[in-house]
């Protein structure tokens, strides 16, 4: 099939916006950009139009979707028995980058929550995103629209680079502002649990929910045999083809000068003192500025045609606990300590 580039400057975007409403509400699937990656979006009630999504990504059928809203009254389509503590958090950081798993409705398409009896859901601040579930009308299912594994696509040409030819149409928006994926929690269990970290921090949720738990999966491998809280959280993700390692400790330059046939990953602060090939991902004090790169870092890396690369850990608070859990799973938890 041809996928259509969908403009988004000022003479383009309605005639873009209502194309892609169009081929949402005829079962077809877009990529359409978020303020934290690129989704890949279909109709959350059209079970055909999700099976679209699950074969371009070659995504595993358990693992559930995030469904995106674009106001409260759709919430009551999408979810029900809904605790109060919701309409908290969404008054605080909705529009924006948190996903909450609540109890699901009978109007949502079975696949998009691969058989569990919840969803996952959040209202998105990009604009682009909200005008196209506002002109659909549909609460639109989109999980990140790369190749299952690959990293998460953060511009619009990483999402044609994976997926052209396999879906209908791409809104070629400005590059993602966070540049990791929302953060994920759970309401469902007896106490909330934070399921994947991301720009919206932990630290940041605790003053409204005191008991929140961090699950294993965030920062340790899950031990066959465990049951995942979220399906996503058992795969391969992000992995880049040369073979990856997370390095924690302060001497990263010292440490990757004596590695021969690799590639460094590194702080713009340590970039000078470093000798053998390398990529900046942002500054050690600005963990956004981390997680606003690294997808994209992740991608350049096997153009070296390396064997082996290092990336330089960020410290575990803030938003730099998502980066940390991005590149975790891109090292297949292969970390090392200097
Ligand atoms: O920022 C984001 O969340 C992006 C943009 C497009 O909104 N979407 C995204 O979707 O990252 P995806 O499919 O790549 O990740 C969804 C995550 C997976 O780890 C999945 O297992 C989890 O959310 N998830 C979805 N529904 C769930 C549910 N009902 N219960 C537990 N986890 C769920
Ligand atoms: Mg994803």
């Amino acid at each position: 099939m041809e996928t259509l580039r969908l403009a988004v400057n000022e003479t383009e975007y309605q005639e873009s916006i209502t194309t892609a409403a169009e081929i949402l509400k005829n079962g077809g699937v877009v990529g359409v950009p978020t303020e934290t990656v690129y989704g890949l979006a279909a109709s959350a009630y059209d079970n055909n139009a999700i099976k679209k999504v699950f074969d371009a990504k070659g995504r595993p059928q358990d693992n559930p979707l995030i469904v995106h809203i674009s106001d409260m009254e759709m919430l009551k389509d999408v979810a029900e028995d809904i605790p109060e503590i919701v309409y908290t958090l969404a008054e605080n950081f909705w529009p924006g980058p948190l996903t909450m798993v609540l109890h699901r409705t009978e109007k949502i398409a079975e696949s998009v929550s691969a058989g569990l009896l919840t969803v996952a859901v959040r209202m998105p601040s990009n604009t682009v995103a909200l005008d196209v579930i506002k002109k659909s009308g549909l609460p639109l299912a989109a999980p990140s629209a790369n190749v299952s594994g690959r990293p998460s696509p953060t511009s619009a040409y990483h999402v044609v680079n994976d997926l052209d030819g396999k879906i209908d149409a791409v809104l070629m928006g400005d590059d993602c502002d966070f540049g990791v994926e929302s953060t994920v929690i759970t309401l469902v269990g007896q106490t909330p649990i934070l399921l994947r970290p991301g720009a919206v921090t932990y630290e940041q949720l605790l003053n409204f929910l005191p008991t929140l738990e961090i699950a294993d999966a965030v920062l340790n491998e899950l031990k066959s045999g465990d049951k995942a809280e979220s399906p996503g959280m058992k795969y391969k993700h992000y992995a880049p083809k040369t073979t990856a390692f997370l390095v924690e400790g302060d001497n990263f330059a010292d440490f990757v000068n004596k590695q021969e046939n690799a590639v460094a990953v590194c702080f713009e602060e340590e970039a000078n003192n470093i000798k053998i090939p390398k990529l900046i991902y942002g500054s050690v004090n600005d963990t956004l500025s981390l997680a606003h790169s690294i997808f994209a870092v992740l991608r350049e890396v096997d153009k070296f045609g390396a064997e082996r690369v290092f990336i330089h850990a960020p410290e575990k608070e803030g938003v730099g606990l998502a980066v940390y859990n991005r590149l975790i799973r891109a090292a297949a938890f292969k970390v090392i300590n200097i």
